[in-house]
C-alpha cells in the first residue's frame, strides 16, 4: 500500500467520521474504513455517545471477515480497553486485520498508544500519524474535555482588517458574508453550548440556533451572561427566552438579577445559574468549572466585546475563531472588539498556536488555541460596572 493510498484512504475516514458532526458529545468523532485488494469494501463511523465505535461498525457491516491482506483506516487510535461498547483492538484482532492506519493518537495520556501496543503485540502492522494534525482537529472539544475534565470554551469574532466590529454609529450586521456566517453555524452545531452577553441579546435579540441549508434547525444549550438580570426587565422579552427552544437557555446571573426576574425566567421554562459575585459579574472560572460538574464539554462565546474581552483577561478562553472581512474603517470612535489588557511588550500579547486558515467567499478565518503569557497585565478600569 502506498503513503499516497493511505493519505487518500484516511481523507475518506475523515469524511465519514464528519457525519456525525455535532452529534457524538462527550465522544469524539471517529471514522473506519477498510480496503481490501485496494477497493473500499466497508466503511462506518461513530454516530453517537452510546453506540458502535467506528471500527465496529466497518466491521460488522461487511457481513464476513475481511480477506487476507485487508488494511483498516481509522481517524483515532482504536480503544483497548472494555468501555460500554468492548475494545476495538479485540474486535480488529477477531477479524483478523493484519494492517492497521492511525490518523490521530488518543489524546487520554492515560491511554495514549495503549491501542498500538495491543496490536503490535498480536503481529499486527501499525502506521501512525496519517493526517495526524487533521484528525486531531476534528475532536478540538473532545481532546479538551479528556486532558482537563472541563469545556473547551473558545471565542468568536468577526471584525474588519483593522479589529472592529461596528461602526462609530452601531452599524455591524452583516461586516462578514454569507459563506462565514454559514461556517459560524457549522460550528455552532458542533459546540454544546453558545453563550452571549446581555449587551448583544439586548442589541442583536438573536436566536442563536444553528441553521444549515437542508438540515432542521439546531438549538444548543444558549447561555446568556446578564448579572444584573437586565434582559429580563423588558415587557417584550428576548427570542432566546420565548422561542420554542426556550428550554435550552440558561441565564448566568448573580445575586444582584433578583428573585423576582429569576421566577419570571423559570416559569419561562429558562434555566438560571447563580454565582455569589459582589461585583455583579459572574468569574469565567466558576462558570467552567459549573460547565465541567453538568457534563458540558464545549462553550463557544459568540459575544459581545465585553464578555470575550473580560473571558481573555481572566484567561478563560481556550480558543479563539477571528472571521475577518476586507473591509477598513480606519475609524477610532468605531466599536473593537478586544479591550481590557495592558500590552506593553509584543512578548505580553496573547497569541494563537496550532493554526488553521480557510478562506470563506470574500473573508477570512483565523483559528487557533490560545496561549497566554507568563503575566496578564489587566486594565481593570474598563471592567467596572457600566
Ligand atoms: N462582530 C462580532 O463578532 C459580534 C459578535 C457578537 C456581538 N457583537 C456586537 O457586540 C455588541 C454587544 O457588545 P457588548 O460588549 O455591549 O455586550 P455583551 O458583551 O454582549 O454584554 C455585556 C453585558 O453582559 C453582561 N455580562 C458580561 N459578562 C458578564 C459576566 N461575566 N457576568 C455577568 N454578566 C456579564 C453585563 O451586563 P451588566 O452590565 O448588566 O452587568 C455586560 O454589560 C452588539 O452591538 C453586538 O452586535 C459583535
Amino acid at each position: 500500500m502506498s503513503a499516497a493510498e493511505d493519505l487518500a484512504q484516511m481523507g475518506h475516514a475523515l469524511q465519514l467520521a464528519k457525519r456525525a458532526w455535532g452529534a457524538t458529545h462527550p465522544n469524539p468523532m471517529v471514522g473506519c474504513v477498510l480496503v481490501e485488494n485496494g477497493v473500499v469494501t466497508a466503511e462506518g463511523f461513530h454516530e453517537r455517545d452510546g453506540g458502535p465505535h467506528a471500527e465496529r461498525a466497518a466491521l460488522s457491516s461487511l457481513l464476513r471477515n475481511p480477506v487476507a491482506g485487508a488494511t483498516l483506516y481509522v481517524t483515532l487510535e482504536p480503544c483497548s480497553s472494555a468501555g460500554r461498547t468492548g475494545a476495538c483492538t479485540d474486535a480488529i484482532l477477531a477479524a483478523g486485520v493484519r494492517r492497521v492506519v492511525v490518523g490521530a493518537t488518543d489524546p487520554n495520556p492515560a491511554h495514549a498508544g495503549r491501542g498500538y501496543d495491543v496490536l503490535r503485540r498480536a503481529g499486527v502492522e501499525v502506521v501512525t500519524g496519517v493526517l495526524e494534525e487533521e484528525c486531531r482537529d476534528l475532536n478540538l472539544i473532545f481532546n479538551h474535555w479528556v486532558t482537563t475534565g472541563g469545556p473547551l470554551i473558545a471565542a468568536k469574532v468577526a471584525t474588519t482588517i483593522d479589529g472592529r466590529i461596528a461602526t462609530r454609529t452601531g452599524d455591524s450586521q452583516w461586516i462578514t458574508g454569507e459563506e462565514a456566517r454559514a461556517d459560524v453555524h457549522r460550528w455552532r452545531r458542533l459546540f454544546p453550548s453558545i453563550a452571549v452577553g446581555a449587551g448583544t441579546v439586548m442589541t442583536d435579540n438573536p436566536r442563536l440556533t444553528a441553521r444549515i441549508e437542508g438540515e432542521p434547525e439546531w438549538c444548543p444549550v444558549r447561555f446568556v451572561f446578564d448579572g444584573r438580570l437586565r434582559t429580563v426587565l423588558d415587557h417584550r422579552l428576548p427570542k432566546v427566552y420565548t422561542d420554542p427552544f426556550a428550554s435550552r437557555t440558561i441565564v448566568v446571573t448573580t445575586q444582584h438579577g433578583g428573585e423576582g426576574y429569576m421566577r419570571k425566567l423559570r416559569a419561562l421554562g429558562v434555566g438560571v445559574w447563580v454565582f455569589e459575585s459582589p461585583s455583579g459579574r459572574v468569574p469565567l472560572g466558576r462558570f467552567r468549572a459549573r460547565c465541567a460538574s453538568e457534563g458540558i464539554g464545549g462553550v463557544l462565546l459568540e459575544g459581545g466585546a465585553q464578555l470575550i474581552s473580560r473571558a481573555l483577561a481572566e484567561r478563560q478562553v481556550d480558543y479563539f475563531f477571528g472571521y475577518q472581512a476586507p473591509l477598513l474603517f480606519a475609524d477610532d470612535k468605531a466599536k473593537s472588539v478586544l479591550s481590557g489588557l495592558r500590552t506593553e511588550k509584543l512578548s505580553q500579547a496573547v497569541r494563537l498556536a496550532d493554526l488553521r486558515r480557510s478562506v470563506l467567499g470574500d473573508d477570512g478565518l483565523v483559528r487557533g488555541r490560545v496561549v497566554y503569557p507568563e503575566k496578564l497585565q489587566v486594565d481593570e478600569t474598563l471592567f467596572s460596572l457600566g
